[in-house]
């Protein structure tokens, strides 16, 4: 029934000779009795289809309502209305489904807000908004495969149930089919995991990372990309409860090689979109463009998106340590005039305020901060040899923060052994990584880019919950 159908943005490419052709999709709008916009996903533009006066039963008009599907077959002709090259002068029009007006959340009579979006995230794929994010998101992913591929790293599916806590950081998720009413406890009261159905406490993983390091022990080269939980209560525009990563590990990468991958990564994502996704990035500048200018003046982005995308392309990071960029803050006028709503001193974890200050004031381009303290930071990370920072690197970039995480990892059994005691990782149950430092240890590093984060920077959406299909975070998991 369906596969003589050509999409949308197959016939508005199409010469326009008379032809026959069937169409299906969903009605945007429907004017003067005649006219309908018709769209099926592929592209934010609709095909118009004429329905000739007199034609069609008053019955069959009334049912073609916003958000009916339908099946057009019709001749495909030159347009005589303005805006479009084509149309498509109507044989035969089925209802496929109705789409009662009186309920359907939908109507275009008054712009929807995101927010309102957001309640029904069920329907936003049909906004131009969500189309363009969506077909951006879908080429995004598809340009990661791509990228790793050619460069011969081998795509590692990494475990998304685990007993270990990656980061170390205690932000998981139970995986449990214990009863929560009466679980099964020990002597001294603490729950009997032993009972449970992995024979041990399990979790949601927070990341690949792990695993991924055994498997560029062996391969050299791999990649993660798949979901990471996350327990955090953040409810910011910038957290997700589920999101996802790219972890790419490479044996023989020091620091430098690694912050050298992850910048050529960033820029290859960039142009990838640039390339395939024109239309909807046009769409998506426009769109912020528009939500700029309900701002005040100062806090405006000097540049439109696809200039800002373009300079990220054609500019190399700023590359600073941690110790540059403390002194920056300290130096700040932003600093002197108590502007900063958090302490400012070498050891601290850089909030949000102070990241972004670094790269939408001071440098205006996207940088990379390297040799943070090693107190802050992951038992994983390589000790530098002054005792108190660790070879790690975050990249952060102009209206999020950080984007990138990552670091060479200490593939030092000993000092990675003492680091795990000093923090309380099981050294016991990571038998298994330490043996990667046991049997042909290597130098090696790798990095965490957050996908949602990246999305955010290349469509200009605010809230990562408009770069994710079904946003996950603390009091919300609808649909
Ligand atoms: O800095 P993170 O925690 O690093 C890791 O997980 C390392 N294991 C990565 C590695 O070296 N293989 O997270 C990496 C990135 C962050 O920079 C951020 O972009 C994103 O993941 N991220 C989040 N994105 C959305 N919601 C959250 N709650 C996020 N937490 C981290
Ligand atoms: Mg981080």
């Amino acid at each position: 029934m369906f596969n003589t159908r050509v999409k949308v943005k197959a016939l508005l490419a199409t010469e326009p000779k008379n032809q026959e052709v069937t169409v299906m999709g969903w009605v945007r709008h429907f004017r003067n009795n005649q006219f309908i916009a018709l769209n099926d996903g592929s592209t934010n533009n609709t095909l118009q289809i004429v329905v000739a006066l007199g034609a069609f039963d008053d019955s069959l008009l009334k049912r073609i309502t916003p958000g009916a599907a339908l099946k057009v077959v019709g001749e495909l002709i030159p347009s005589l209305g303005k805006g479009q090259k084509v149309e498509v002068k109507a044989h035969s029009v089925e209802i496929l489904g109705d789409c009662n007006p009186e309920q359907y959340p939908l109507q275009l009579k008054n712009k929807p807000t995101l927010e309102y979006l957001r309640e029904i995230a069920h329907l936003r794929f049909r906004t131009n908004t969500f189309g363009a994010v969506f077909r951006v998101r879908h080429a995004l992913a598809f340009a990661i495969h791509k990228f790793y591929n050619e460069k011969g790293f081998v795509y590692l599916h990494t475990p998304v149930i685990t007993a270990s806590d990656a980061e170390g950081a205690g932000e998981m998720f139970r995986v449990s089919t214990l009863p929560f009413d009466n679980p099964p406890r020990k002597d001294d009261g603490t729950i009997d995991f032993s009972e449970d159905f992995f024979g041990r406490a399990t979790n949601l993983t927070v990341s690949g990372q792990l695993e991924g390091e055994l498997g560029a022990m062996a391969f050299s080269e791999i990649y993660t990309f798949g979901p990471t939980f996350r327990a955090e209560n953040s409810n910011t525009a910038r957290h997700l409860a589920e999101f996802w990563m790219i972890e790419p590990e490479m044996a023989f990468y020091d620091l430098e090689d690694n912050m050298d991958l992850a910048e050529s990564f960033i820029r290859y994502l960039i142009q990838y979109v640039m390339e395939h996704n024109r239309e909807d990035l046009e769409f998506l500048a426009q769109r912020l463009a528009e939500e700029e200018k309900q701002k005040p003046q100062a806090e405006r982005s000097e540049m439109g998106l696809i200039e800002k995308l373009e300079f990220v392309v054609n500019n190399r990071f700023e590359r600073i340590s941690y110790t540059e960029a403390i002194d920056i803050l300290l130096q700040s006028p932003a600093y002197k005039k108590k502007k900063f709503q958090y302490e400012v001193k070498w050891g601290i974890d850089m909030q949000s305020e102070h990241e972004r200050y670094l790269v939408e004031k001071h440098f205006k381009k996207p940088v990379i901060v390297t040799g943070y303290p090693r107190d802050i930071k992951a038992f994983y990370m390589r000790q530098n040899d002054d005792g108190r920072t660790v070879a790690a690197m975050d990249i952060l970039v102009p209206g999020i923060g950080e984007i990138v995480g990552g670091s060479q990892r200490e593939e030092r059994l000993e000092k990675l052994e003492n680091r795990m005691k000093e923090m309380h990782i099981p050294v016991e149950e990571m038998w298994w990584y330490l043996d990667t430092r046991r049997f042909g240890s290597v130098p090696h590093a790798g990095f965490g880019l957050g996908f949602e984060r990246m999305m955010l920077f290349i469509t200009g959406m605010t809230n990562i919950r408009d770069v994710i299909a079904f946003p996950r975070a603390p009091k919300s998991a609808e649909f």
